[in-house]
């Protein structure tokens, strides 16, 4: 049995995640952390607390966190991608759970749960990363007890956010960072180039939309986010970034890996937020070096149809 804290700014893919979490009986989901990002950090917390309602999991605690990125404020409106609510204006649709969050912020329950289990703990952070950052900066004595970080971020070719910046990394740099770079946790890290790979199009959307009430509540809150990834591909479809590293973190090895030394730019030209990787082969970072010291395990490819598989036999119950 996997431990798990999912950390998130739902966000229609941490819908799919948080759902997917709950359908799969290998994890324990220990809470729910929230963060701004696709959303207000209100919204994004309500979500949070929507979507546990409709997954019939009340009993896992949900913990407010960052409202703004760690250093430098960012103005970015997702609403094109994900809604006016995060939802494609569809949250209303989720029950409402009557619940609040528990009065400990994200950062203060992370560190009571990993200072707790007697295991070491999976995190899957799905947003912006300004949470573990502050998680890590304020209690370094618990690095030993998370077991891994499997990370939704970064773009090795090309961003969704700006030309080279893909969104969570882009969204607080500093904070992405500072668990990337200056961390030395073991660390998966899932980019946008998978991702985009393990794309789901209609038929997908409407097998599980068949399957039963929980699938079909899910794909209800698509309708802004698959018209936005179909101007994208040109294709009717949709991506479901943050399932994929969620789906990593239940089944570890559904992804496979390669490690690259990274850096993430924190420079305030063109290519802030975006993940620097050397990808250059062994043998030449061996004979030339890299300027670039730190190495991560990058999710480079995977079974795709199996992702997307697994996907739907979970989500569909
Ligand atoms: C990431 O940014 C958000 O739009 C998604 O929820 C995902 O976490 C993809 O770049
Ligand atoms: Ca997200």
């Amino acid at each position: 049995m996997t431990s798990l804290i999912i950390d998130t700014d739902p966000g229609v893919d941490d819908a799919f995640a948080i759902a997917l979490a709950c359908a799969s009986p290998e994890v324990d989901l220990l809470a729910v952390t929230t963060v701004f990002g696709n959303a207000a950090l209100d919204t994004t917390t309500r979500n949070a607390l929507r979507l546990l309602a409709l997954c019939g999991r009340d009993d896992v605690p949900v913990a407010r966190g960052a409202d703004r990125p760690l250093v430098h404020p960012q103005v970015h409106e997702a609403e094109l991608v994900h809604g006016n609510d995060g939802l494609s204006g569809r949250a209303h649709t989720l029950p409402d759970s009557g619940r609040s969050p528990v009065e400990s912020d994200a950062v203060g329950l992370m560190a009571a749960l990993l200072r707790d289990a007697p295991e070491p703990v999976t995190i899957v952070p799905i947003g912006p990363l300004t949470n573990i950052a502050a998680l890590l900066a304020a209690y370094p004595s618990l690095r030993s007890r998370i077991a891994r970080l499997v990370i939704m971020g970064g773009a090795l070719s090309g961003g969704n956010t700006t030309a080279v910046a893909e969104f969570n990394l882009w969204s607080d740099p500093e904070a992405a960072r500072r668990v990337l770079v200056e961390e030395r946790l073991p660390t998966l890290l899932v980019p946008t180039d998978l991702t985009f790979r393990c794309r789901v199009d209609r038929a997908w959307l409407d097998r599980l939309s068949a399957a039963g009430p929980l699938g079909a509540t899910l794909v209800g809150l698509t309708a802004d986010y698959v018209a936005h990834y179909t101007t994208f591909f040109g294709e009717e479809c949709t991506v479901l970034h943050d399932a994929i590293a969620v789906a990593e973190a239940i089944r570890p090895g559904l992804l496979r890996t390669t490690t690259y030394p990274v850096e993430v730019d924190c420079t305030f030209g063109p290519s802030r937020g975006a993940l620097v990787a050397d990808r250059r082969t062994p043998e030449i970072i061996a004979t030339f070096g890299s300027t670039l010291a730190r190495a991560v395990d990058i999710a480079t490819d995977t079974d795709v149809d199996e992702v997307r598989d697994f996907l739907l036999t979970r989500l569909a119950g």
